[in-house]
């Protein structure tokens, strides 16, 4: 299925196509974007729709007003037992990998509260782009809980576990300008720069040849779970593969040629 007919099903998720890329804006602003479980199956069906969708090249998730995403729906929580906490952390868990496992580029434009879940969500993007008015944070432990949509892991391997420890530990709320600081995010613009800015970014992207730009995602993803060995194995096999493609082959002749080069995603 395309992704422009996938749009009528979607309840809290604005889906805008512009072009090759599809923009998110998370849709559930009276609770601050929180993830309930629809909106967590949400987030896998249109995943799953992207990466069957050749029109879709790349993928900008976003929100309005003060709320990127405020975490998980609390509100949902009260009911949960052993195993009902177990099956949400397990959906949160399969909503952050399918964005993350997406061989498509995807960049998040956090405009405000990225917290729990939405920290979370943020981090399982290739590239997090804040606004001046964004904020970051763990508060899960708040609530006698943990992070569990993949915060422990993705935090800790993206700022390293002595930050990652405190903030998780402390639950304190990180602003733009510090996030930037420790590398939980890559750049920080005005909230009025934020959509465009992510937009600049993602067409640079998808300018390049993108079989190079999936295959560098899954170097980069898969080989950071491994030893070195074995990840500069998968790089090397990654490699094999793009040379045989005809944007490789274009890409060189082109430089060869002294010409811009044309790719066909082939
Ligand atoms: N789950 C469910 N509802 C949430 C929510 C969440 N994670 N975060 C915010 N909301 C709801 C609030 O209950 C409130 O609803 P109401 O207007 O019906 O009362 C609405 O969103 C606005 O939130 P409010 O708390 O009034 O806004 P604020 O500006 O005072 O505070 C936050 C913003 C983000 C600091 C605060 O809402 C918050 O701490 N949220 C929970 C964050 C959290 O712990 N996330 C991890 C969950 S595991």
């Amino acid at each position: 299925m395309k992704l422009v007919e996938l749009k009528e099903r979607i309840q809290n998720i604005i889906i805008d196509i512009d072009g090759a890329v599809a923009v998110l804006t998370m849709n559930r602003p009276k609770a601050l974007n929180a993830l309930n479980g629809d909106t967590l199956g949400e987030i896998v069906t249109i995943m799953d729709c992207i990466a069957q969708d050749d029109s879709i090249q790349g993928v900008i998730i976003t929100a309005e007003g003060k709320g990127f995403i405020a975490g998980a729906d609390i509100s949902e929580f009260a009911p949960l037992d052993t195993m009902g906490g177990r099956l949400r952390a397990e959906l949160g868990q399969k909503a952050c990998t399918a964005i993350e496992k997406l061989e498509k580029p995807v960049i998040a434009a956090v405009n405000g509260y990225a917290l729990g879940g939405g920290n979370e969500v943020a981090m399982a993007c290739d590239i997090r782009i804040a606004s001046t008015k964004a904020v970051f944070g763990q508060p899960e432990v708040n609530l006698g809980i943990m992070p569990c949509f993949g915060g422990t892991q993705r935090l800790t391997r993206l700022v390293g576990y002595g930050i990652a420890k405190e903030l998780i530990f402390t639950a304190r709320q990180v602003k733009a300008d510090e996030a930037l600081s420790i590398g939980l995010v890559n750049k920080v613009v005005e909230p009025e720069e934020l959509l465009p800015a992510a937009k600049e970014m993602m067409a640079t992207i998808l300018s390049k040849a993108p079989k190079a730009i999936a295959m560098c995602k899954v170097a980069i993803n898969r080989g950071k779970e491994m030893d070195l060995d074995d990840a500069l194995e998968l790089e090397r096999d990654v490699t094999g593969l793009l040379f045989s493609t005809a944007d490789a082959k274009e890409g060189i002749a082109a430089f060869m040629e002294k010409r811009p080069a044309v790719f066909t995603g082939k």
